[in-house]
């Protein structure tokens, strides 16, 4: 055998051995967990043959406490690029069957390196989560690994998007990376995310709590909200990854790709003109509405678990891609609080950062009042959805389907948050407060000197309805531009966007804002 052919066979043989990871018990560990491995997940995602690993060979350097005895071409991440629906995208997987995944500096070189490869390229990055956290026999020099990968983070925030997927433990100061990207998506029942385990919970505060319940996908997905997306497998969790790439660009200079539309963009939706209930005080599901006037009906829904008074997602219209706002009357009366202003807010920053129009459907009575709200800032975060809205310079269309008061109206996209077009359903009340609030500040005085005060406010509460209850008011000051029949609200919202292709906006020269939090 000549030297080259045993030079060839040598790279051959390394190369399978870098591709077992940890080795074959340590993947047979790895299933039956029912968990895939790197490999398997990365091979899942792209397309077919288009991996391109880097630094399969790479060593970690690290010799205390036996680590010499632990090497692992490669060490405990695979990392590289390929293709997904033919676009470029980066990606990372950690290994967990090599020392648990755990962070070692050489990891965070690779994860740097796809990161830095990616902001050149300006393609998406994802990384797959799976690992105990910092090396702890690499100390201080695994930490300095992570804080590199969570500047880099920073630095791509809103100039490419960043997928994160917790398909496993994530645990300590490593959630910071996750939290730092555009999207998560965790498994349900295999991963986790927590600042300190339950161990560390019992002895600092004496709660019992298993993961799930501390920091489980269940947890996330409906109580923090932490996490945008969850799977029940992670077949399923590529998929979500995969669609969601389809719907946005690849870095802030270019749009996201248009899908083909058959959908005819002036099909009418009668059922949208007896959608609203005769009674104000009914709720309806704005998801109908949604899926009424989308392309084919479809929506791609963020953090639908989370928050349920708004719902935030993306959807096309005549093959654009757009990121929809809307209130959700079924929930909470579709009420801003809290969570649902934090939520909406992230999401329309998203959408802003990535030149992705946002069309806001809205029925809002107002936000929640009440310690439970004030306590826990409902003044800052609903500074922040107004506050994400108004600096917005994509597109925006805002229907107003019903109710639209008080602070709530401004903050959900009103004309004078440089909103480009404003139409109403004939449905629309945008005042100032509902009936019965107004009259009882305006008339409780005069009610009093009246023989029957009941009657006296009722009479006050339709007066007031009938100047203040309508899209009239709004409109004649042109601060609606339009009042629409509601079966007509996909056409009107196809051709509001086709006309604001071109929209030039932008904000004043400031090296940034400081959004309230
Ligand atoms: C080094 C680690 C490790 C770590 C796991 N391993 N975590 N090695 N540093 N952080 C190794 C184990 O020693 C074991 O090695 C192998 O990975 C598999 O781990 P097991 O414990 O056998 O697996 P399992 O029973 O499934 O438990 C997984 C686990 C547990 C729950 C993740 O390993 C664990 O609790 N690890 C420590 C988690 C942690 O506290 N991390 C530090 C968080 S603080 P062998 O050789 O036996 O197979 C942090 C700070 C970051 O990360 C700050 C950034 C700012």
């Amino acid at each position: 055998m000549s030297k080259q052919v045993e030079k060839i066979k040598e790279l051959i043989a390394k190369r399978e051995q870098a591709r077992l990871g940890g080795g074959e018990k340590a993947i047979e560990k790895q299933h039956a967990r029912g968990k895939y491995t790197a490999r398997e997940r990365i091979d899942m995602l792209l397309d077919e043959g288009s991996f391109e690993e880097v630094d399969m060979f790479k060593l970690h350097r690290c010799t205390n406490f036996g680590m010499e005895k632990k090497q692992y071409l490669g060490d405990g991440v695979v990392a590289g690029s390929g293709t997904i629906d033919g676009r470029l995208v980066y990606i990372f997987a950690q290994d967990f069957t090599v020392n648990g995944g755990s962070l070692s500096e050489t990891m965070a070189q690779k994860i740097c390196k796809v990161m830095d490869m990616a902001m050149k390229m300006g393609a998406p990055v994802i990384g797959i989560n799976d690992s105990g956290g910092a090396r702890i026999q690499e100390g201080i020099c695994a930490l300095a690994g992570y804080a590199e990968i969570f500047e880099r983070n920073i630095l791509a925030s809103g100039v490419i998007p960043q997928i994160s997927g917790i398909f496993g433990p994530c645990a300590g100061g490593a959630v910071y990376s996750p939290a730092l990207t555009d999207f998560t998506l965790m498994m349900e029942n295999t991963s986790y995310m927590f600042l300190t385990g339950p161990k560390v919970v019992k002895t600092v505060t004496g709660e019992d709590i298993d993961q799930e319940h501390l920091g489980g996908a269940s947890v996330h997905s409906t109580k923090s909200g932490v996490t945008h997306f969850t799977a029940s497998t992670e077949e399923e969790a590529m998929e979500m990854i995969k669609t969601l790439l389809s719907y946005i660009p690849s870095n802030n200079m270019e749009e996201a790709p248009r899908k083909e539309c058959n959908d005819p963009i002036n099909r009418m939706e009668d059922s949208l003109n007896e959608i609203i209930p005769e009674d104000p005080n009914m709720a309806y599901d704005m998801y109908k509405v949604i899926s009424a006037i989308t392309d084919d009906n479809e929506f791609f829904e963020v953090q639908p678990k989370f928050a349920k008074n708004i719902i935030v997602g993306f959807a096309r219209f005549n093959g654009q891609s757009v990121g929809i706002v809307a209130n959700q009357p079924s929930c909470y009366a579709g009420v801003l609080d809290v969570n649902a202003s934090r939520k909406g807010a992230r999401f329309v920053r998203f959408c802003d950062a990535f030149n992705i129009p946002i069309v806001s459907l809205v029925d809002v009575p107002g936000f929640l009042p009440g310690t439970g709200q004030e306590y826990n800032a409902v003044i800052l975060h609903g500074a922040q959805l107004l506050y994400a809205y108004g600096e917005a310079t994509v597109p925006k269309v805002t229907v107003t389907l019903r109710k639209s008061y008080g602070g709530s109206h401004i903050v959900m996209g009103c004309k004078q948050l440089r909103t480009d077009i404003n139409y109403a359903w004939p449905s629309a009340e945008i005042a100032v407060m509902g009936a019965s609030g107004a009259v009882a500040v305006l008339c409780a005085k005069e009610a009093k000197e009246h023989e029957d005060p009941k009657a006296f406010l009722a009479e006050k509460e339709e007066e007031y309805t009938e100047m203040f209850a309508n899209p009239y008011q709004a409109a004649k000051y042109g601060y609606i531009d339009d009042v629409i029949e509601p079966r007509n609200t996909r056409f009107r919202i196809c051709r509001a966007l086709a006309q604001l292709a071109t929209k030039r906006d932008g904000l004043p020269a400031k090296k940034h804002g400081n959004i309230p939090m």
